[in-house]
């Protein structure tokens, strides 16, 4: 399964990278205000970080035509951005033309086996289920990944990547490991969470303090 980082903070995402640990770097509308930074700057930076690896930037616009203009211009800051599309029908009218002319897109905001499907069918290089979200309406965010990962398992000749989203929690990453989904786009601090188990920590102060009893070195 592939990682992106699901955040526009570059210092962290230099971190993860020099880690070796990310496969691509997914941003929002949200993320960009929290970073404080100017859109098509910090989009420029993450790509540089990341040469050849995918990096989704949000389109704004709601209507086709705009949509396409944005996408345009987003296109144009590096041969690595992916273009984020809403899953509206003119999201899916701007994706088909999108895909069409060899351009890489995530569609977005996706809660229903049904979006899904009409965003394999417009092409859609990701489509991203907002499993957190889904599961703060008490409606169960993972299930909605294994009908999705299933449906499209039935039709080869669909290529659209599940790329989980709305991580909340490590389980979240485990899950869409064990059910199969292509990619799972994780904030930073879940991301560090994975790694982290007191058995480990016990298991290896135990290990050096023996290590040290020996008197030895290597
Ligand atoms: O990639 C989508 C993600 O940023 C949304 O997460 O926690 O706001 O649902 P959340």
């Amino acid at each position: 399964m592939k990682f992106f980082v699901d955040t526009a903070e570059v210092k962290e995402i230099e971190e993860l990278a020099a880690i070796g640990l990310l496969d691509g770097v997914t941003t929002n509308p949200s993320l960009i205000l929290k970073s404080g930074r100017d859109f098509k700057e910090v989009v420029k930076e993450i790509c540089a970080l990341l040469p050849g690896k995918p990096v989704s930037a949000e389109v704004t616009a709601m209507d086709c035509p705009t949509i396409l203009q944005q996408a345009a211009k987003l296109s144009k800051i590096a041969d690595n951005v992916v273009i984020k599309l809403p899953l509206t029908m003119e999201g899916l009218k701007a994706c088909k033309k999108l895909t069409g002319d060899g351009i890489k897109t995530n569609v977005t905001l996706c809660f229903s086996v049904s979006q899904a499907l009409l965003a394999a069918k417009a092409g859609a290089t990701y489509i991203s289920p907002f499993v957190g979200r889904h599961d703060d309406v008490s409606q169960d965010g993972m299930a909605l990944i294994e009908d999705i990962v299933q449906m499209y398992g039935n039709y080869p000749d669909l290529h659209t990547q599940v790329l989980v989203a709305s991580v909340r929690h490590p389980i979240h990453v485990v899950q869409a490991a064990l059910i199969g989904a292509n990619v799972c786009t994780i904030p930073p601090k879940i991301i560090h969470q994975l790694v982290k188990n007191p058995l480990t920590d016990l298991g290896l102060e135990a290990f050096t303090k023996d290590w040290a009893k020996t008197g030895q070195v290597i």
